[in-house]
Formats: structure tokens, sequence, C-alpha cells
């Protein structure tokens, strides 16, 4: 309705209405390495178009007379009552996507504005303390890359606790940087070159283990950020980080029920069922796909999941395959290159509002009505 009366008043909307025409217009904004490392997947991105494609297999069965007037999106999450089921899922390096350099911020104002939340990478360009600082009402998340340093872990954990961050993501797969060409093409990792490790350049136990002060000596604290940047974790490990914290703690990463099993043996409060939109290894599953045996396997534990939603029928179908929050990646990234913590706060709301009128006009009112019985998959 905002957009149509808008209109009467000779307004046209500032951005694209879809993801398919925000997509190349946000990566001709984006210098080309952050454009590489933005857009790229792993090997031919087969499984990141597979990501996207999955959803086209679902199909939502029209319900009518319903009178779904009003619609009711909102869902407990660790205890937290959030107005929508969508999150944005953590993008490292996204600092670099704004144009000034400080795209966390920007997204964390948009958060506040939406009620959205932002789960923060490890690997954001401002400190985790001013990105939590922006984020107004709206709880945000914080999502570790475990480095092989514990101490620098727990300091990185308590930080975040410290800074009001409501949950801390584990991020599982990406250990070790998978196959992407794109980034090989030019010989691009920003984080070694961009200023993204103010989290660790900041920590009083990262600068410890420093001769000299990042500020003096650059090259050394990246070589000491590489040295310690990937811990190829185990089940072993996950009472340690369980004992690290009292925050909700989720595994994000998690495609197999048996890893689902063993995660909830351990305590964890969460899953994510994620393949990292595609960019960490090629040839495997669609998320999507291993949704319905994680939600199955998770068993009433919270399941978020991302990797590969594009619209607000994409939200919908996740929910109704089980899942209680669905994420986004790519969408609000090229929102933010595209048109800063405004661009952020249109790819959302364009998002939640598809997502809400597709409720009414299928007759589904509330998520709860989202169930498998709801899709049809289309062979
Ligand atoms: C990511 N992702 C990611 N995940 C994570 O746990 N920590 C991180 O720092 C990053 N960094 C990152 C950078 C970029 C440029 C992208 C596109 C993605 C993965 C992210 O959280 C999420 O799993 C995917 O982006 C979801 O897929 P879509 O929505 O991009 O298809």
């Amino acid at each position: 309705d905002e957009i149509y009366l808008d209109g009467l008043r000779g307004v046209v909307p500032r951005f694209p209405m879809t993801y398919d025409e925000l997509e190349p217009l946000a990566q001709a904004a984006m210098p080309a390495s952050v454009r590489s490392y933005v857009m790229g997947g792993a090997g031919d991105e087969r499984t990141q178009r597979a990501n996207v494609t999955a959803f086209h297999r679902w199909g939502l069965v029209p319900r009518m007379m319903v009178g779904a007037t009003e619609r009711d999106l909102s869902v407990d999450l660790f205890g937290l009552r959030l107005p929508s089921p969508l999150f944005m899922a953590p993008v490292g390096v996204i600092g670099l996507c704004a144009q000034d350099g400080h795209g966390d911020l920007a997204t964390a104002r948009a958060a506040a504005r939406t009620g959205v939340p932002m789960i923060a990478s490890t690997l954001t360009v401002d400190p985790l303390e001013q990105v939590a600082a922006e984020f107004g009402d709206t709880p945000g998340f914080f999502q570790l890359y475990t480095p092989t340093d514990r101490e620098l872990a727990e300091s990185l954990v308590h930080r975040a606790e410290r800074a009001g961050f409501k949950g801390i993501v584990v991020t599982l797969d990406t250990w070790i940087t998978g196959w992407r060409p794109r980034d090989l093409a030019i010989s691009n990792f920003p984080q070694l070159r961009g200023n993204c490790l103010t989290n660790y350049t900041s920590d009083p136990v990262f600068r410890a283990r420093l001769a000299r002060s990042p500020e003096d000596d650059p090259a050394a604290a990246v070589a000491e950020w590489v040295r310690i940047f990937g811990n190829p974790l185990t089940w072993d490990d996950l009472p340690w980080l369980r004992s690290i914290t009292d925050l909700p703690l989720i595994l994000k990463g998690i495609c197999h029920p048996d890893d689902v099993r063993r995660a909830k043996d351990a305590g964890v409060d969460g899953i994510h069922c994620s393949n990292h939109g595609g960019r960490q290894a090629n040839g495997g599953l669609p998320a999507l796909d291993a949704l319905p045996g994680v939600v199955q396997a998770a068993d009433g534990t919270p399941v978020l999941f991302d990797s590969g939603v594009r619209t607000g029928a994409d939200i919908i179908k996740a929910i109704a395959l089980g899942a209680t929050a669905v994420g986004v990646g790519r969408p609000y990234a090229y929102g933010l290159a595209y048109g800063g913590e405004a661009g952020v706060v249109h790819v959302l709301r364009s998002l939640l509002a598809e997502a809400d009128l597709i409720m009414a006009v299928d007759g589904y009112p509330a998520l709860a009505d989202l169930t498998p019985d709801a899709l049809r998959h289309l062979t």
C-alpha cells in the first residue's frame, strides 16, 4: 500500500523490487575484489545455483475463504519475541560493501529499523562492540569463527556477551576456505588487505600474542591471524564451546540428521542448517533439500535456515518445511552495496511484505499454519 499510495503522488521506488534486478546493479556498484568475493561460490557454482532452484521445486497450495485479514509473522526464538522469522546471516567483510567501508554499522542500523536480527560475523570491519551499539531494540547474534587459540575464542565470546549479543552462532564449515575460482583468479582474499580484522586486533588476548602492536606492525598481525584463524573443530571440542557461554549456542553449517543429534546431545540450543550459500564446497546438496531431515532430527530444537533464499515465497517454503527462522546473505549484501542502510531496509521489508501477502492471498494467516502439508513437491 505504501508504494502504491506513493505512486499517486508521483513517487516511484528508489530501489529495484526484485533480487534479479538488484543483483547486477549492486555488482556494478562494487569494486571488482568485493564483487568477486560476494557473488562468488565454490567450484563452478552449481551448488550455489542449486540452492536457489531448489525452492522452485516446491509449490504452496492456496486455501480460500480463510479470511486471512490479519497475519502473524512473529516467532519465539531462544526466549526472544521477534516480529518476523527473517534474519540476516553473517556476512564477513560486509563492511566493504558500503561505500564508506562501514557496512556493518549500516546493516546493524537496518536491523534496528526493521526488527530483523543481524548475525554479526567475526570478520566485521568495525569491532563487535561498535556493531552491537547500533542494534537499538533488535536483538543481535554473534557468529564465531573459532580460532585455534582457545583463550582468544573465549575472549571473543565474552566480549560478545558484554556487548549484549543474544546468542553465539559457531560456524563449522569454514575452518578452511573453499575452492573459489572467482577469488583465486584475481588472487583475492579481502580479509588480508581490507581492514577486516578489528575484532582480533582490538582483542586484548590477540594483542598480547604479538611482539609489536597491530598499529605498528600490521603485517605481523595479519600473519598471526592467518595462523590462528581456522580451527578444524571436532565433536570433542563441543563440551568446551558449550562451557564458555550461557548464551544460546547455535551450530551453523549442519545438514546431516546425525550431526543434529550429536549437537543436541551436547546441549546446543539451535541448529543452523546452511551450506554457506554454496561458497565452501561445490557438488553438495542444496541446503533446502537437507532441511526436512534436519528439522526431523532437531525434534523441537529451533532450526535456523539459510542458503538460496531470494524471495518472500522462499521464506514461506522454508518455514513450511520446518525452519523456525530464515536467513538471507547475498540479498542484503547487495542491498547494502547499492543503497547503503536504506538499501538493506528495502530488501528486508520487501521480503517480508511479499511473504505477508502470500500468507494473505493463499490463506495461511499464521506461521503455524505453514506445515509440509501446505506444500507440494513438483516433479
Ligand atoms: C558469507 N557467509 C558467512 N557465514 C559465516 O558464518 N560467517 C561469515 O563471515 C560469512 N561470510 C560470508 C561472506 C559473504 C560475502 C557471503 C555471501 C556469505 C555465509 C552466510 O552466512 C550464509 O550462509 C549465506 O550467504 C546464505 O546464502 P545466500 O543467502 O547468500 O544464498
